[in-house]
């Protein structure tokens, strides 16, 4: 997975083909279509620019950058699976206008001459790679989703773990307190204890002391 992010360092070396590649594939595609159904795709992108690198690159990382290319247009693939039964109910209702239906139609050709675009190029690094290169990056994009998921699930248990870790601080402090203003209590009760029965011993001796300066 780490390999697939090496050909962006490479990048580093080809700003300059990017951005003018940039520039004229935006004016392109600006101009092939008036409103986009999809961002702008990056993955297509990086490949063709590294494949007009000046500076040569390895065919390892090209083929990295195809499989990523792969795995974006899949993801469209779906995406535009997905959302055409939908489209077709809304359509047939008369619930979208004639504009979505034409903005989603060139959306699912475009990603059909994509997936067609990439079948051919990987057929240039491997003979047949054609057949395998899209399962390999639905695979990928399932794992990806998968670890996504399982981060996802990671976090949520380590948030709930130092809540809980928390609560029990909370309640421990609560305790520790609660015994502090036990001991505290019960030593007022000890104290005033002791004074009543101070004061008990003081009358009597009084009363004993008294009797005498009484008769005098
Ligand atoms: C893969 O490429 C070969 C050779 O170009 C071609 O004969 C075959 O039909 C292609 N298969 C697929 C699934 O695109």
């Amino acid at each position: 997975m780490n390999s697939l992010l090496l050909p962006a360092l490479y990048l580093g070396g080809c700003i300059a083909a990017m951005s003018m590649f940039s520039y004229i594939y935006r004016r392109l595609t600006s101009v092939k279509q008036v409103e986009s159904w999809f961002p702008e795709n990056h993955d297509k992108e990086r490949y063709i620019a590294l494949l007009n690198c000046d500076i040569p690159v390895p065919e390892f990382h090209l083929r990295a950058a195809l499989l990523r290319r792969a795995m974006q247009a899949v993801h469209r693939l779906k995406e535009v699976q997905q959302e055409k039964p939908a489209l077709q109910q809304l359509m047939r209702m008369g619930s979208i206008g004639d504009d979505l239906w034409r903005d989603f139609s060139l959306a699912e050709q475009e990603v059909v001459m994509e997936l067609q675009d990439i079948a051919q190029e990987a057929n240039t690094y491997k003979p047949n790679w054609n057949q395998t290169i899209f399962s390999t990056a639905a695979q990928m994009l399932e794992h990806e989703k998968q670890k996504v998921l399982l981060d996802e699930m990671k976090t949520m248990r380590e948030d709930e773990q130092k809540r809980r870790e928390l609560q029990l601080e909370q309640e421990e402090k609560e305790n520790q307190l609660a015994g502090e203003r036990r001991m505290r209590e019960a030593k007022k009760a000890e104290e005033e204890l002791l004074r009543m029965e101070e004061d008990e011993q003081q009358k009597k001796n009084k009363g004993k002391s008294n009797k005498p300066k009484a008769k005098k």
